[in-house]
């Protein structure tokens, strides 16, 4: 019996897929783009395989043929890839989750585990934000997140599958790459850990509700350990922060950190949505309002910005080898 985790070495799933081979699981990670550097101190632990969650053949072979029990669903395109190019976005982010539920309701997968964003709301959504508030993705990638969580809840009525979901905030921890607004607040501590210049392209009062990675990966494997789940879509919230503050922990740490600002005009407006998004969000850990507190044997650990920046530099600082070079 193994645990399957698609999209297995992204920056999540690297993360998780750590934590379940130090618990002594039999981990597959598949992923179209492998990303060998992100899983370096685990390789000889996993399975790999190069596939792609658009192909059904692939997504059939890959569940057969390692005996998967559970999946850990997180193959996406990210948000800006998804605007860009929303054709690919729907193969990889609809046809693929499609493939994944379908695949495992024909091979006898008991558990599948989505990764889903807060992305899913919107300008409609209330204040503040609830599991069951309304759904208003103003964006392709939350459009493609809400495909996932409906038809999750469907492969679990029609077809007794164990699907459980989590509405991540922004997860920031060592080893995030890609483009888009959220990523700088994890390239900024990386940068800074391994002392590279900065370039910052979004305005410093640009404010995100931000998750650190060990607390996400906790997260996944409480939701996905807990014995019954009520509603099975969970949301975490988030540590607000903006960017001033954020780079004012940082040279606590690292005094000297070079920071060039370069404002790009599309990035700015993006900033200004995640600003407004932010303060629709409450505050990771302080809460009660969301089931992930009540229902899930799940604490926050990571409660202060400064926990999160000075543990980020350490991990960086000791396994260079897997974080220098872009
Ligand atoms: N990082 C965040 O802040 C955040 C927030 C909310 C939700 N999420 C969700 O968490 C999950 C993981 O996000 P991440 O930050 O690790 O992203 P990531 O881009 O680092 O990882 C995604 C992985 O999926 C792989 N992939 C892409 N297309 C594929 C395909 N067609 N077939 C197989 N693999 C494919 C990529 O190669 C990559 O390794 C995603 O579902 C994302 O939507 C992330």
């Amino acid at each position: 019996m193994s645990i399957l985790l698609t999209g297995g070495t992204g920056f999540i799933s690297s993360h998780l897929a750590r934590s379940l081979v130090k618990e002594g699981h039999n981990i597959v990670l598949f992923d179209k783009f492998i990303n060998r550097k992100r899983i370096k101190d685990i390789l000889t632990s996993v399975k790999l395989v190069k596939g792609d969650v658009a192909l059904w053949d692939e997504v059939v072979e890959v569940i057969s043929k390692h005996d998967v029990e559970d999946i850990f669903h997180t193959a996406t395109e990210l948000a800006v890839k998804a605007e860009k190019n929303h054709a690919s976005a729907f193969k990889t982010n609809i046809e693929g989750t499609f493939n994944v539920f379908e695949a495992s309701k024909m091979l006898g997968v008991k558990k599948v585990i989505f990764t889903s964003s807060l992305s899913v709301y919107g300008p409609k959504s209330g204040f503040p934000i609830k599991e069951d508030s309304y759904r208003d993705p103003t964006s392709f990638y939350g459009v493609t997140k809400v495909f996932g969580e409906v038809l999750g809840m469907f492969y679990h009525y029609k077809h007794s599958i164990d699907f459980r979901c989590v509405r991540f905030p922004v997860v920031i921890g060592p080893g995030r790459r890609g483009q888009g607004v959220t990523v700088i607040f994890s390239t900024l501590i990386e940068k800074a850990a391994l002392n590279e210049p900065v370039t910052i392209d979004i305005p410093q009062n640009t404010m995100l509700p931000i998750l650190y990675i060990k607390d996400a990966v906790n997260f996944l494997i409480s939701l996905w350990k807990a014995e019954k789940v009520r509603k099975r879509i969970y949301i975490v919230g988030g540590i607000p922060i903006s960017l001033e503050k954020l780079v004012e922990t940082v040279k606590r740490f690292v005094p000297d950190v070079q920071t060039n600002v370069e404002i790009d005009e599309e990035a700015e407006q993006v900033a200004k949505v995640w600003t407004l998004l932010t303060t629709i969000v409450v505050k990771a850990g302080q809460d009660k309002l969301y089931r992930s507190i009540k229902e899930l044997n799940w604490e926050l650990k990571y409660t202060s910005v400064e926990n999160i920046v000075k543990d980020f530099i350490e991990c960086v600082q000791k396994h260079k080898d897997m974080f220098t070079s872009y």
